[in-house]
């Protein structure tokens, strides 16, 4: 769990990026029927950044004038203390999070507005709309938690971005533990997979995993023999002989830190030769990529140099034909790598994605429209401390193959036809998809991989996988 320190010096680094009064809501518990009946809470990760285990509709005043943060809790009452146990007093809290004062959230707008001394108060939107309401009617900013538009002022944006975006020791910890769990149930997965098996059996070791060391999932898990949906929730097919597993699950911890990983085996524990033959493609780009990362290098490029290695691979074995520079500059490649490279992480799986592009797009770059090119998620220049995810894949998605526009795009660049019988493999099946995906640190000698002991090598991976029988 990051120190007391560690929060301290993050909101006086705040404060002093600020020139007003700023409130930030942690949000509160949400329900999917009754209201009583809600989800585990889970704070804003904005709010989480500046306090340690916050509560439920938490809320915090920062002010740059003084230097002063105040923290507003729920009144203690009875009634709590008989269905949810007591909580820790006003004073206790006042000291754990180390702030000036701790002050009932019942008087919030009225404290909000003495505190302000009519100064202009600005806030961020959070997940829980009831919250983003309060916020929204407190502050008068037209907030929109659901809308790339509406995260909040740019100024406050900015400057949580600028303290989030590279990770300190005690931040890294965090990943790397969540790494470490995220492993295990990586490896439980691979050792417990049987022909005959279902997807769901090996969910519940994934989420059975997370749960015994006290973690969540930091996004629904993906684990699927059909790995070319690319986020693909279903868990309902039988693991058959012929099947590859596309299992992309990472554990996020109390503090809120996560892992993001993607491994893919075959069912039998062997792969077919063309399974390995695009394998190593993907191994490749994503091996290309990692050693792409360096300070100052643009996160685009990258992405290219995975493109261009899954080109050059897909050129060999003659499901594209041309020159890999061009037909990578073309997008070519996108036909069978659909995404990105990856994004950020950190407290977000994807890490404050919620901002937009407006910070994760450098200032004069913009999004490409390139199909495939276009669901890049960042592109700047890479800096010490940052943490992102490397994750390219290759897929066979009948809908992509079937597609006019790419077919008069690229015409004779793809062999539709040998693709197409990718989508009819494995008795009728389709190849699936494939992708491999690690989370790495930006340091000053180029990527540390934190998720490196998660097998990845096809020996390895085949070792692992049905080990448990
Ligand atoms: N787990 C979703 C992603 O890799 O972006
Ligand atoms: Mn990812
Ligand atoms: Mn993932």
């Amino acid at each position: 769990m990051p120190s007391l320190a560690f929060h301290r010096q993050r909101r006086a680094e705040f404060l002093r990026a600020i020139d007003g009064p700023v409130v930030l809501f942690a949000g509160g518990h949400r329900s999917r029927n009754y209201p009583a009946n809600s989800y585990p809470f889970r704070a804003d990760s904005s709010f989480l950044y500046f306090f340690d285990r916050p509560e439920p509709d938490a809320a915090a005043f920062f002010d740059p004038a003084d230097g002063s943060v105040r923290l507003f809790l729920h009144e203690r009452t009875t009634a709590d203390a008989l269905w949810h146990g007591a909580s820790s007093s006003f004073a206790a809290e006042t000291a754990r999070q180390g702030v000036a004062e701790v002050l009932p959230v019942e008087c919030l707008e009225t404290e909000v507005r003495r505190l302000a001394k009519g100064r202009n108060v600005r806030s961020l939107a959070v997940a829980d709309h009831r919250t983003t309401e309060r916020a929204r009617r407190l502050t008068g900013e037209a907030l929109d938690f659901d809308s790339a538009a509406g995260p909040g002022d740019p100024q406050v944006c900015d400057a949580i971005f600028a303290l989030r975006k590279a990770k300190q020791g005690e931040e890294l910890d965090e990943i790397r533990k969540a790494a470490a769990i995220t492993r295990e149930a990586h490896l439980g997965a691979m050792r417990h997979t049987r022909e005959g098996g279902n997807e769901q059996e090996l969910v519940g070791v994934v989420e059975g995993t997370f749960a015994h060391h006290g973690a969540v999932t930091a996004y629904s898990t993906i684990l699927s023999v059909r790995g070319e949906v690319l986020h693909n929730n279903h868990h309902g097919n039988t693991l058959r002989r012929g099947d590859l597993v596309l299992l992309d699950a990472g554990a996020e911890l109390a503090s809120g830190y996560c892992a993001d990983v993607t491994r893919t085996w075959p069912v039998t524990g062997r792969f077919s030769p063309e399974q390995a033959e695009v394998y190593d493609i993907v191994l490749r780009a994503e091996l290309a990529a990692i050693a792409a990362v360096a300070p100052g290098v643009r996160y685009r490029e990258v992405h290219l140099a995975a493109a261009r290695v899954i080109t050059d691979g897909l050129v060999q074995i003659g499901l594209l034909h041309g020159d890999v520079d061009a037909l990578t500059e073309a997008g070519a490649h996108a036909v069978f790598f659909p995404h990105g490279v990856g994004h950020q992480l950190g407290l977000d799986v994807h890490d404050m994605e919620g901002f937009g592009d407006r910070v994760h797009y450098q200032a004069g770059r913009r999004r490409s429209e390139q199909f495939g090119t276009c669901y890049l998620r960042m592109d700047r220049d890479l800096e010490v401390g940052l943490v992102f995810t490397i994750e390219p894949g290759i897929y066979f998605v009948p809908a992509i193959l079937a597609d006019p526009g790419l077919r008069a795009r690229f015409g004779n660049a793809v062999d539709w036809a040998r693709a197409e019988r990718f989508t009819k493999a494995n008795d009728g099946r389709g190849f699936g998809g494939i992708r491999i995906e690690d989370d790495v640190l930006c340091t000053p000698r180029g990527a540390e991989i934190l998720t490196a002991a998660i097998p990845k090598e096809r020996a390895a991976v085949e070792a692992a996988v049905g080990a448990a029988r």
